[in-house]
């Protein structure tokens, strides 16, 4: 079916006629039918580079010869087993070794039900019910989680504010809310409420804002003191901004990670991986009276396509000169497009680490913060986004863009050339 026939059923059956939040204007709409390397080609053939990535898990590029093998020997084994199986435990095994926190993994899904558990299990450990969340980080869908992700102002900290229709008010009680960065604030709202805190929940890399010197070593601190559960969001950052993600690239280690995307292959998986005592309220040995025990299950946790799929991109992340690939290419995209709007006097900041970036039309010097985003001009980058989509590069026109291990320096050097030609043509105009 061609895509204008299949875009207008789009429209016909799927809510939103998308099937999440990412939803492209007609100008720059396609239905695609299949990607090779950082290519994607939508049914009616047209050719896009990727800078998406399927939003991330796809840092070896779609169709990874390893990822596939590995895909295709598992999936004539079987599916799925709902128990012990090889490629879970040999991932359990690369995980727990990778991650500075490592000690216990239990596999999930998502990067929200890693984070959902991770809370859950802080909470049967320390048994207390808040988590302290930084406004703007996005740590899923859970109902704890979407509070304080997008307000349309910055907020009354630490008041929660719910980011969707149908989450229940009372579930706000349990959130508190400091500006990312600022760990005076972070510090007195972690002091006044030590004793109900159960969890600190980070991104560490939060969006594409790098954390500034001290800041997650004084969340650190202060947790440890308090004994509240330090829970890095790694869901973007794990085995990207390196190979122990961004404990290891910034150097302070919390007591449990939430991992997804990357660890994932492009499989749905997620994993919650860190210190033995907190993880083991996981374990489905504890006596049921046991008021420590937290139930972490699910039909398809450790489902063995995911697993073998995620491995197989572990061993090949884990060659020399995947980081420093990474981080080439990224510093190269940061500094060439900083350059650009320098000469046609466009302000702009590109925003992130190494492979995980965003342009953000800004005056702002430093993004610092979620008010530095919010200040960030949000109708000049659509109009990046879209006028990119146009000229063949797949990005989303809200959000950051990924590099893969995969990406050419030809697949750089066009991004750049488009880049420049946008902010000609269309941005410096606005
Ligand atoms: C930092 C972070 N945490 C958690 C999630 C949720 O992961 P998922 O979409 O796999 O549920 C995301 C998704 O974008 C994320 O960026």
């Amino acid at each position: 079916m061609n895509q204008r026939k299949l875009l207008e059923k789009a429209d016909q059956y799927l809510v939103g006629g998308t099937i999440g939040a990412m939803y492209l204007p007609p100008e720059a709409a396609m239905v695609f039918s299949h990607g090779r390397g950082t290519k994607l080609y939508d049914v009616d053939g047209t050719e896009y580079i990727d800078f998406l990535l399927g939003s991330g898990p796809l840092i070896l590029g779609h169709c990874h010869p390893a990822v596939v093998e590995a895909v295709q020997q598992q999936i004539q084994k079987g599916s799925t087993f709902y128990n012990l199986n090889e490629p879970a435990i040999q991932l359990a095994q690369k995980v727990v070794e990778a991650s500075p926190c490592g000690e216990k993994v239990r596999f999930v899904c998502t990067g929200t039900d890693a984070v959902l558990y991770a809370i859950r299990m802080a909470r049967a450990f320390t048994g207390r019910e808040k988590i302290l969340k930084f406004e703007g980080g996005w740590h899923g869908l859970s109902d704890y989680a979407l509070h304080s992700c997008r307000p349309q102002k910055t907020g009354e900290y630490p008041r929660a504010v719910p980011d969707s229709a149908g989450i229940p008010a009372s579930v706000a009680q349990h959130v508190l809310v400091s500006p990312f960065n600022d760990r005076q604030k972070a510090g007195e709202i972690i002091d006044d409420h030590k004793d109900e805190l159960a969890a600190v929940v980070v991104e560490p890399l939060q969006r594409c804002i790098r954390p500034e010197p001290g800041f997650l070593e004084s969340l650190k601190d202060i947790t440890s003191r308090y004994g509240i559960i330090l829970i890095f969001d790694e869901v973007v950052t794990g085995f990207r901004l390196a190979w122990g993600g961004a404990a290891q690239r910034y150097g302070v280690v919390p007591d449990i990670a939430a991992y997804g995307k990357t660890l994932s292959g492009g499989y749905p998986l997620g994993a919650i991986c860190g210190r033995a005592d907190v993880m083991n309220t996981a374990n489905p040995r504890l006596d049921a009276a046991d008021p420590k025990k937290a139930v972490v299950t699910g039909t398809f946790n450790g489902y063995p396509v995911s697993a073998a799929a995620g491995l197989a991109t572990l061993n090949e992340l884990e060659k020399q000169g995947t980081y420093e690939r990474l981080y080439e290419m990224g510093n190269r995209i940061v500094h060439e497009v900083e350059e650009m709007g320098r000469e046609m006097s466009v302000s702009l900041k590109v925003a992130g680490e190494g492979p995980v970036l965003q342009v953000l039309f800004t005056e702002d010097e430093q993004i610092l913060n979620y008010e530095s985003m919010l200040r960030a001009d949000k109708k000049k980058a659509y109009r990046f986004g879209i006028e990119m989509i146009k000229r063949g590069f797949f990005v989303s026109p809200f959000e950051k863009i990924y590099l893969s291990v995969v990406h050419s320096d030809a697949d750089i050097d066009r991004f750049l050339e488009a880049t420049r030609d946008v902010f000609k043509q269309v941005i410096s105009r606005m």
